[in-house]
């Protein structure tokens, strides 16, 4: 059977870091609070759009598998903050990459993108459609983030990962996956005004409405992601203790503790990225797989459980087995250039800007985005 095997992997982390004390200074907040109820401590801020984080990211990834971007056949790009809705977004990487062989396609179930990504690609290779795919998990949030809303504006940070997946006969890659979605729960997670979509209609661009109800959305998530788990290890027949590596969605530290403890494995074997990046929604996962691997977390042939939730809320576990190899063929020099604004003057920008808009909203103007 043809499996597909995870043969690259890349991050792309804007060098800007948002500490908690930089929250402080605009938010009535403080590091005491955002630490007990979150794990946060720093997140980053993009200086520079998502589709530059994708492609940088997608070169490294395609690099670490000795592949050029002429080899791509597919492209998934899993976010739920694209700048535009059409042309899709993974056709922006597509022509910033020259992967002018590659099919390019943006999945959009939130904070689960990149795993429904993943298991999108997977699929794609077992069924012979395409041998060689790069999935991506990226989300630029900071330009649509409602910075006086201190409920959720701690919560969420800009980044990016990409793996290369590769068709193979050995017995790799996703060996299984349970995806769902909890939609009587939808309403306790939305933004109203990200991308374009509510643009020039009941709310401009700039001036998200970010609709979040925190204990809903932690007890569905808590409940999601630990019986998608149980499902995924009794489908593959895996025990908890054979699991080597869990690499969770990281929204909310208390919520990891309570699936991994529900699923009945310890939190020695979580890979943790909650303090340095707090929730980067789709690119949480892959940037904490990423990680995972390139600080020796991950050996050859190991068992990982990646259990998500998302807005939906759609929720998801897989199960991958690693192949053999946990270095990298080759390593791209693509990089980001440097950003020339700290966080905290990226951020205050943001809130300038937005202050602008919403004036001119409530004068009845419209907004010239
Ligand atoms: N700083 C200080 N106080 C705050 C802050 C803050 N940043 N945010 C809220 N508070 C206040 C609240 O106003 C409330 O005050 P009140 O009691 O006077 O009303 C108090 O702190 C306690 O609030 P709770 O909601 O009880 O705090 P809780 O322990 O539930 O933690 C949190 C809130 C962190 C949001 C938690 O519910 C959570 O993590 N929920 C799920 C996470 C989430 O929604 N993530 C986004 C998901 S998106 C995705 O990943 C798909």
């Amino acid at each position: 059977m043809t499996n597909a095997a995870i043969t690259g992997w890349g991050t792309c982390m804007p060098p800007a870091v948002l500490t908690n004390a930089d929250l402080a200074t605009f938010l009535d907040t403080d590091d005491a609070w955002i630490t007990s109820r979150t794990g946060m401590k720093e997140r980053c801020v993009s200086h520079v759009p998502a589709l530059e984080l994708a492609t940088v990211a997608a070169r490294r990834a395609i690099a670490c598998a000795g592949l050029e971007p002429g080899d791509i056949d597919l492209i998934l790009y899993g976010s739920c903050s694209n700048g535009e809705q059409v042309p899709n977004s993974a056709s922006g990487v597509q022509a910033a990459l020259g992967a002018t062989r590659a099919a390019a396609m943006d999945i959009n179930t939130a904070c689960t993108s990149f795993l429904y990504s993943l298991s999108t690609a997977s699929a794609m290779i077992r069924t012979g459609v395409v041998r060689r795919a790069v999935v991506i998990g990226v989300e630029l949030i900071s330009p649509y983030m409602d910075w006086s809303n201190r409920n959720v504006a701690v919560l969420f940070g800009d980044g990016c990962a990409a793996v290369v997946l590769e068709a193979a006969e050995s017995d790799e890659g996703l060996l299984g996956e349970r995806l769902g979605c909890d939609a009587e729960g939808r309403a306790s997670l939305r933004v109203r005004g990200i991308g374009c979509v509510y643009a020039n209609r009941d709310v401009v661009l700039g001036d998200t409405l970010w609709d979040f109800d925190g204990q809903e959305i932690f007890r569905r998530a808590v409940r999601g992601m630990s019986q998608a788990s149980a499902a995924v290890l009794e489908q593959c027949g895996v025990t908890p203790d054979q699991i080597d590596l869990v690499v969770p969605h990281q929204a909310n530290l208390r919520i990891i503790e309570a699936v991994v403890g529900r699923t009945g494995i310890s939190m020695d074997k979580v890979m943790l990225t909650v303090q340095r990046y707090g929730n980067m929604s789709a690119a949480t996962v892959p940037v904490a797989l990423t990680e995972a691997v390139e600080t020796g977390r991950v050996r050859p042939g190991a068992l990982v459980l990646m259990p998500a939730f998302g807005a939906g809320l759609t929720f998801c576990a897989h199960l991958v087995r690693w192949g053999s190899r946990v270095t990298p063929l080759a390593v791209s020099e693509a990089a980001l250039s440097p950003s020339p604004r700290t966080a905290l003057e990226m951020v205050n920008d943001i809130r300038a800007r937005r202050a602008s808009t919403s004036a001119r909203s409530a004068a009845g103007l419209q907004a010239d985005v």
